[in-house]
């Protein structure tokens, strides 16, 4: 790869604030789109795009104005079909248009892994009406869970207990649905010990790196704090690992991927995997030489990993904003940044609303306890001023 490559970024959030990050240090030229604009990424790239990015034309006119060498997906919600045409075209399209469009449906990835695969997963099935749900579900056994097919960040999940609530869940997976398509996943329930997200990294050369394990704390289907090196044993970590090399190896293409994994009893069970930096891979920002990001930059650009640190028992705190409002202003990261080893990102978003995550805070200690402790107490002293 000649550098200073060209890279046009699909989904300008936080995460992919980071990578722009990442990809600048190195001297690339970066094009941020998004949906609104002033979005986080937007704001450290050298020019952006406003977009509908399911909209398969917009995507061909702002490919052929740009002429990117490489194209970085941030988000799910991108019209994936015209990822292959620009594949096909001789854009690198990040890690590959197969991974991008097999991981936006669940029920595609959740076939290939299981069926295909052959690999452990919650028992599932898929339904597009109520009476399938109601036939899926007794099939599972209660509890289970719901999610639409399309969707993220726990959009539109729940976990359903009995047959009596399953018409509310359904039309509120029905509300939270993106795309087309009128269908969910329902899982059976795993009631696991613990969650992690192997962060793996796929290299040109076919080597494949693999972070030290995050455990990670969900509610509502989102991430609350992670932390990393979770703990868990020798065997249990080199299940997690054959599951992500066999997964992400079929997927193909080169950059970093989060696998997603429950951990019951030291059996390991694939849940999900997104094709690019991890929400709870934030951690990395401030426990390793390489962050996440910086590891996705090298592997899309064909650079060398030669040595991969880790600092220490490191934490990650969201804040996160719980009302609507144009515009927002911080209190407290004074407080926050008084303690040693305590850092924060403020991710620059222009406007608020109910769980919007706004920011996050970062901590290093000596064990995980204190680490979690001191990001938690960060993300506390940090106040969101809402402003109509
Ligand atoms: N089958 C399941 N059993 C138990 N908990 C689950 C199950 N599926 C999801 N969860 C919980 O919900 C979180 C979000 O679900 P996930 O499938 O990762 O959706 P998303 O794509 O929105 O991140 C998981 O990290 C986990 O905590
Ligand atoms: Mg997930």
């Amino acid at each position: 790869m000649k550098l200073p490559a060209r890279i046009l970024l699909l989904g300008s959030g936080e995460l992919g604030k980071e990578f722009v990050i990442s990809a600048k240090r190195l001297g690339c030229y970066v094009i941020a789109c998004d949906s609104y604009s002033g979005a986080p990424a937007q704001q450290m790239a050298d020019e952006h795009e406003t977009l509908d990015m399911l909209d398969e034309d917009s995507l061909r006119h702002v490919v052929s104005k740009h002429t990117p060498d490489i194209i970085v997906p941030e988000i799910e919600a991108i019209r994936t079909e015209v990822l292959n045409e620009f594949e096909d075209s001789g854009i690198q399209v990040v890690p590959s248009a197969r991974a991008v469009n097999y991981t936006m449906n669940r029920d595609k990835i959740r076939d290939l892994v299981s069926v295909e695969l052959g690999i452990r997963t919650a028992s599932f099935g898929y339904a597009e009406s109520l009476t399938e749900c109601v036939d899926t579900a007794s099939l599972i056994g209660y509890p289970v869970v719901m999610k639409p097919v399309m969707s993220s960040s726990g959009k539109g999940q729940s976990v359903v207990n009995s047959q009596s609530e399953i018409a509310k869940d359904w039309e509120y997976a029905c509300s939270g649905m993106r795309g087309d398509r009128q269908r969910v996943i329902i899982e059976e329930f795993i009631d696991f010990e613990y969650e992690i997200t192997l962060l793996t990294v796929c290299q040109k050369d076919g080597e494949v790196l693999f972070c030290a394990p995050i455990g990670h704390r969900q509610e509502r289907g989102d991430y609350q704090e992670s932390w990393q090196p979770t703990d868990m044993t020798g065997e249990a970590l080199l299940q997690a690992q054959r599951i992500a090399e066999k997964v992400t190896s079929n997927l193909g293409g080169v950059g970093l991927f989060g696998v997603e994994m429950f951990i019951k009893r030291d059996e390991v069970i694939f849940s999900e995997l997104s094709p690019r930096p991890h929400d709870t891979g934030m951690v990395t920002l401030i426990s390793q030489n390489l962050s996440e990001f910086d590891l996705h930059a090298r592997a899309v650009l064909g650079l060398p990993i030669p040595q991969l640190e880790v600092y220490g028992p490191s934490a990650s705190h969201v804040v996160l904003a719980n009302r609507h409002a144009r515009q927002v202003a911080y209190e407290g990261i004074e407080e926050a940044l008084k303690v040693p080893g305590v850092d924060i990102r403020v991710f620059g978003k222009p406007t608020a609303r109910p769980y919007r995550r706004m920011a996050v805070c970062l901590a290093r200690a000596n064990t995980l306890e204190d680490a979690r402790a001191k990001a938690a107490s960060a993300s506390k002293a940090v106040t969101i001023v809402y402003t109509d």
